[in-house]
């Protein structure tokens, strides 16, 4: 039976629909709401409780500390998948078999090029430039060498945007890095996977040959497929709200790489490295950092924990924490900002402000810790994230697309000045 909510406005009675998800969530339809009031809206700054659209993509619940990709829980697909099968089963919607896997990777391949004056726009930037800037830039570039704009009912047509992006997408990936480091530009190979042969594209030199390391490639597809999706976050949001106006996909990814870039997304996890690194060199007095964390007149927060959604624990964390003391480990790498993480960590986890307020390490707060292992530098982090991101990206825009979904426009509540008459400049 369909539930339905009443809401009293000055003594008038509205019924709105209640829209019921296959887990059970409920929200209020508010569509009509405007239109049957004669003007209320609503008002939810942040949208901390606004659903803005139906998805099929991913699902969590972030009292159980629960995420699953179409259904698949995600300790099951870090463990068992690796990160192009997990791009496909959340860009189509089932995992594939044998022979869609290698049509899949062959398209891809296909498309691991981008056009030789790509590398025009990237010496035009200075070596110091952020890769998260380069990244965005160049993405949005790739409109202009692709100028088609895809017509979305054709399912051949989709696809071919959707394996065209997959496979340039990690080949600027590395090439910011590569000009970051002053590295000659570098294409991979197609006999590798595609995490190996990214992996070969970022730290091939150009004198020595590459060399698979299995526990690293291991490890990034792990991390690759930790941050495939998180419904809808920031830059999730903002690729879907760009996308809605039916600007193309690359437009729409390269929008999300700026939303991912601030230091409240995708960026903390660079700044839990520089936060972790900032505590060595002041004597790992993790203490000290503790009281600045809760200090409301100190600005400092623990960067990599508290989550909007995640109120009881991260299920990535867990994942990733286990993951980063097997790839050192097995690296045999020992790295002190291991230990003041853990310290911080262990002391959160006992403190009433961090209790009380449910902040619980998120995603971020080891993954730095293994990217260092691997040997990715601090900068390149969050584009790292971007690229684990991308099918995410994709299989949202995709759905936001073929649903047919109305431009994205919220509403505001005006609180400016009421009307007054203009006053010419010499009677100011
Ligand atoms: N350190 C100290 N205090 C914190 C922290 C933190 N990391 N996070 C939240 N708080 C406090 C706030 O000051 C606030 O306290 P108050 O109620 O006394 O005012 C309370 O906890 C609630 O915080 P909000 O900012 O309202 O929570 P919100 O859900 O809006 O923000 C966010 C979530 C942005 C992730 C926040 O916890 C934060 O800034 N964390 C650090 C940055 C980070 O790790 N971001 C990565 C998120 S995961 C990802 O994007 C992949």
């Amino acid at each position: 039976m369909t539930k339905i909510a009443s809401l009293e406005i000055d003594g008038k009675k509205y019924e709105l629909p209640i829209v019921e998800g296959t887990e059970g969530e409920l929200a209020i339809d508010i569509k009509s709401l405007r239109a049957t009031t004669g003007g209320v809206t609503t008002i939810d700054p942040g949208y901390k409780n606004t659903g803005s659209c139906l998805s099929a993509i991913t699902f969590l619940d972030g009292e159980k500390g629960i995420l699953r990709y179409r259904g698949y829980s995600i300790e099951e697909l870090a463990q068992k998948a690796d990160f192009l099968e997990v791009a496909y089963l959340l860009i189509f919607g089932e995992l594939p078999d044998n022979t869609q896997m290698a049509k899949f990777h062959d398209d891809i391949k296909a498309q691991s090029h981008v056009d030789e004056d790509i590398k025009k726009i990237l010496d035009g930037f200075p070596k110091s430039a952020h890769p998260m800037g380069v990244l965005s830039s160049l993405t949005n570039a790739l409109i202009a060498f692709n100028p088609s704009s895809v017509n979305v009912d054709s399912e051949e047509e989709m696809y071919q945007a959707i394996v065209r992006i997959l496979g340039k997408f990690p080949v600027l990936t590395a090439w910011a890095y590569r000009k970051r480091s002053g590295l000659a530009l570098d294409y991979g190979d197609d006999n590798l996977g595609y995490v190996d042969n990214f992996l070969k594209m970022m730290f091939k030199k150009p004198s020595g040959e590459y060399v698979s390391n299995p526990i690293i490639v291991d490890a990034l597809d792990k991390l690759l497929i930790l941050h495939g999706d998180h419904e809808q976050n920031c830059s999730t949001s903002t690729v879907r709200i760009v996308g809605s106006s039916h600007a193309g996909l690359f437009a729409s990814v390269s929008a999300g790489i700026n939303a991912l870039w601030g230091p409240l997304h995708g960026g903390a996890n660079q700044a839990v490295i520089e936060m972790l690194e900032a505590i060595k060199e002041d004597g790992g007095d993790t203490k000290k950092y503790m009281a600045k964390a809760k200090d409301k007149n100190d600005p400092f927060r623990l960067m990599g924990f508290g989550h909007r959604v995640y109120k009881n624990f991260d299920p990535r964390a867990k994942i990733i924490k286990v993951a980063a003391n097997e790839v050192l480990n097995e690296l045999g790498i020992d790295d002190p900002i291991l230990e003041i993480a853990r310290d911080l960590e262990k002391e959160a986890l006992e403190d009433p402000y961090f209790v009380d307020r449910k902040l619980y390490p998120n995603v971020d707060f080891y993954s730095g810790i293994i990217y260092r292992a691997l040997g990715i530098p601090t900068e390149m982090f969050t584009a790292m994230f971007a690229l684990g991101r991308l099918p995410g990206w994709i299989a949202q825009w995709k759905e936001m697309r073929l649903r047919k979904e109305p431009i994205g426009r919220p509403r505001q509540i005006y609180i400016g000045e009421n009307y007054r008459d203009f006053k010419e400049i010499n009677d100011r």
